[in-house]
């Protein structure tokens, strides 16, 4: 399973990316707000760190435009994947950007059919959100699931991208269902390495080791 990390903060993936934890990056517009940062400038540096694909969004609405958008951001670095909406004009752009051998990560997906249509325009990857459907009560993880089904019953080549991610849980049910990539912010990675058994499985060892009164070094 590969890792995506779903932020424009440098300092953040500079370090997971030290630890080798970092396949790639996923930006959006709110990210690139949050950054504070500009677009193109952050968008070079995330290259220059990381050499997996860094996903950087169009903003623009309509086929033709979107593609004069995702053209220039392609220019910052060859491991760009132009991040397009599922809109029809987001699958005509896919499209476009897909024939001229860019990668195209398809977003905002949120149901299957949507997901067959970017495999057909020939997205690299699929990026359905599994936080937002949860948060209108609707299975975010099945989705996952049948998108999983149906690519594997067709052979499609596109990657299962799961975005939207809020837990650990959310990460290990994407990897038993076969995700092919997850983008998770910073804190949720993290968090992966916390367990409550081992905290305190730490704090006996040590409690013990001071009793002994040795050291190592
Ligand atoms: O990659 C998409 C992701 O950033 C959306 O996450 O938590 O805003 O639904 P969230």
């Amino acid at each position: 399973m590969k890792f995506f990390v779903d932020t424009a903060d440098v300092a953040a993936i500079k370090e997971l990316n030290d630890l080798g934890m970092v396949d790639g990056v996923t930006t959006n517009p709110s990210l690139i707000l949050k950054s504070g940062r500009d677009i193109l400038e952050v968008t070079r540096e995330i290259c220059d760190m990381v050499s997996g694909p860094v996903s950087a969004e169009v903003v623009a609405t309509e086929a033709k435009d979107m593609i004069t958008e995702g053209l220039k951001l392609a220019k910052i670095a060859s491991n760009i994947a132009i991040k397009v909406p599922l809109t029809w004009d987001g699958l005509t752009a896919c499209k476009a950007f897909a024939s001229e051998g860019h990668m195209v990560n398809v977003t905002l997906c949120f149901s299957a059919a949507q997901a067959i249509l970017a495999a057909k325009a020939g997205a690299s990857f699929i990026s359905p959100f599994i936080g937002r459907l949860d948060d209108i009560n609707l299975d975010g993880m099945q989705l996952i699931e049948d998108i999983r089904t149906i690519y594997d019953n067709y052979d499609f080549k596109t990657e299962v991208l799961a975005a939207s991610i809020r837990s650990v849980n959310h990460v290990t049910d994407c990897a038993r269902v076969g995700a092919d990539v997850i983008t998770a912010p910073p804190a949720v990675i993290k968090s992966m390495a916390n367990h409550v058994l081992t905290d305190k499985g730490l704090d006996q060892f040590l409690k013990d080791w001071a009793k002994t009164g040795q050291k190592i070094v």
